[in-house]
Order: C-alpha cells, then sequence, then structure tokens
C-alpha cells in the first residue's frame, strides 16, 4: 500500500520531521514562510492530510472540494480551523494537547514576572546607556509573591500556572471557568473559584488568561473589564490574541487603572497594534508559549500519532472534530 500524502504546512525540529518522514509521504513546506490561503485550499484538494499551525487559518471556503481526510494540527489551540466546515466536508482534526502546557505555563509566570517587576523596561533603559545607577525609588515594581492570582480559563495550562503561583510565590489562586472544574483538581493547586469573569478581575492582583480563543471568547477582556480591574494590577495574555481588546488594553496601561501586561499572543498576528508597541509597561512576546525544543519535538510527534492512528484505522488520540 502506497503511503498517505502529508503536507506539513511549516519545518518542525528535526527529530520530528524524520519521524514524520519514515512514517508518510510527506512534504514539507521548505521556504517556511506562511501558506496563501490559496496554497493551503489546494492542499486540502490534494494531499490525503495536511499539518498546519496556528498560524495557518483554515477557514470555511478552504474546506469547499476539499479531498483530504484529516488535518492534524500541530497545536493544542484550534480555532485556526472552521471545526464545522471540517466536519461537513468529511474531514477529521486534531491538535496536541497536555504536552506543551509546562512551557506554556512557565512563559505565563515568566511575563507575568517581567511585566510585574518592569523587566523589559529595565533592560531597554540599560541597553541604551540611560542607567544612573542603583537609588531606592529607581523602577518600582509589584510584588508577585503572596499577592492574589486571578486565572481565567482553568483547564491544563490555568492549573499549571496556578500550580507554579501557590507553591513556588505563595500566591491565592482564584480563578473562574465556563466550564465545571472537579473540586480535586482546584484543591490540588489550592484554588478557590469564583462564580464570573468580573469577580476574578475585581479580587486579582495578576490576571493571566486561559481560555479557547475564537468567536465564543473574542475581547472577553474589554475596557469594561479592565476598567474594573485593581489599581495596579498585571494582566497577562498567552491564550490567544482575540481574548483582549488591545485598543481596549494599551488605553489602560496609558491611564489605569492596570499597572502592566505581559502578551505572547496578539489579534492579528504578526502585526502587533502600535499602541501597544508604544507601551513601557507591556512586555511583549512573539507567540513563544510552546517554543523550547523538547516540547516541539513533542508537539510533532503528537501530531504525527494522530495521523498514525488514523490512516491505521484507529481512533486518532486528540481528534476535535
Ligand atoms: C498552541 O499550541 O495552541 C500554541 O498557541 C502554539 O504552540
Amino acid at each position: 500500500m502506497t503511503a498517505p500524502r502529508v503536507l506539513v504546512t511549516r519545518r518542525w525540529p528535526a527529530d520530528a520531521e524524520a519521524a514524520m518522514a519514515a512514517a508518510f509521504d510527506v512534504t514539507f513546506n521548505e521556504g517556511d514562510v506562511a501558506m496563501s490561503p490559496q496554497a493551503l485550499a489546494e492542499a486540502l484538494r490534494s494531499f490525503d492530510a495536511v499539518a498546519p499551525t496556528v498560524s495557518d487559518r483554515l477557514t470555511a471556503d478552504l474546506f469547499e472540494g476539499a479531498t483530504a481526510k484529516i488535518v492534524s494540527n500541530y497545536g493544542v489551540g484550534y480555532t485556526n480551523i472552521d471545526t464545522e466546515a471540517a466536519k461537513k466536508a468529511g474531514i477529521t482534526v486534531t491538535n496536541t494537547p497536555g504536552v506543551l502546557t509546562d512551557c506554556t505555563a512557565d512563559l505565563a509566570m515568566a511575563l507575568m514576572l517581567s511585566a510585574a517587576r518592569r523587566l523589559g523596561e529595565g533592560e531597554r533603559e540599560l541597553r541604551a546607556g540611560k542607567w544612573t545607577g542603583w537609588r531606592p525609588t529607581h523602577m518600582i515594581g509589584v510584588k508577585p509573591t503572596g499577592a492574589t492570582l486571578g486565572v481565567i480559563g482553568f483547564g491544563r495550562i490555568g492549573q499549571a500556572v496556578a500550580r507554579r503561583a501557590h507553591h513556588g510565590f505563595a500566591m491565592k489562586v482564584i480563578y473562574f471557568d465556563a466550564y465545571p472544574i472537579p473540586a480535586e483538581a482546584a484543591a490540588a493547586v489550592g484554588a478557590e473559584q469564583r462564580a464570573s469573569v468580573e469577580d476574578v478581575l475585581r479580587e486579582a492582583d495578576f490576571v493571566t488568561l486561559h481560555t479557547t480563543g475564537g468567536a465564543e471568547n473574542r475581547h472577553l477582556i474589554n475596557a469594561e473589564r479592565l476598567a474594573i480591574m485593581k489599581p495596579g494590577a498585571v494582566l497577562v495574555n498567552t491564550a490567544r490574541g482575540e481574548c483582549v481588546d488591545e485598543a481596549a488594553l494599551a488605553q489602560a496601561l496609558k491611564d489605569g487603572p492596570i499597572a502592566a501586561a505581559g502578551l505572547d499572543v496578539f489579534e492579528e498576528e504578526p502585526k502587533v497594534n502600535p499602541a501597544l508597541m508604544a507601551m513601557e509597561n507591556a512586555v511583549l512576546a512573539p507567540h513563544l508559549g510552546s517554543a523550547t525544543h523538547s516540547t516541539r519535538v513533542a508537539m510533532g510527534m503528537t501530531a504525527l500519532e494522530n495521523l498514525k492512528a488514523f490512516f491505521d484505522g484507529r481512533e486518532p488520540p486528540n481528534r476535535v472534530a
């Protein structure tokens, strides 16, 4: 039997590419630049499987006339794919959960600490040769240790951040999730539930977002919600850019009440709202949540496992549609 033909839309770490090439007739996007919608549509018509990433938007129109059998997303979030349209076209969709939980939680902590302690601003001052020496009032930040962390979206990654914050930084952790969370899971990371996003925002010194993206959570954090956050609070987003109204956030970073923000994701990646770029109190990272070697290899291996199971006639372990 001939091996199924798979298109991988970006380059992967070498180990994952080698494993993929050993299992399938695979084509990698050698140039490693984002493919156009037309090229993606063509791939869905000419390959048995496509393995896209968060930066490939597989919108409903691309599924018209598609003959691929499976889309194996290299990533846990899959709001880049219109799963309803995929289903209608009879195409299975899978993702890569679990393997990037720790790395993404680590980066959320890094952004939280950097934003709170003004690391970006401090480094820019130092590199510009503008540092005049130690003084008691220089670059005063916010203290995370012992403060209250609000987690919005309390799935795997939200809980991993809570664990770090509670056990490592003695933080009180509160959370909101639209779906029920087992009491033991919350207790294991010392977290208390709150009834609404607003309740979390009013009480937390630090707020970290771990919801899905998409229409459901578009502008989950908007001007009204920013306005009820505590004076001096810090907002962190490693989830999806659309969860935060960036224009409203830039305004809040300028006028308060919040002190700072740490962002790994943006509404129109790779473009970043110029109003945010202008804010010294925003720490901005280029979507690095899962960016460690072992994690990016593990994501490839998980995407591969999903493909192997599917083409062997087994249920793919991470089917989302
Ligand atoms: C994901 O997997 O959803 C990330 O955003 C990319 O690692």
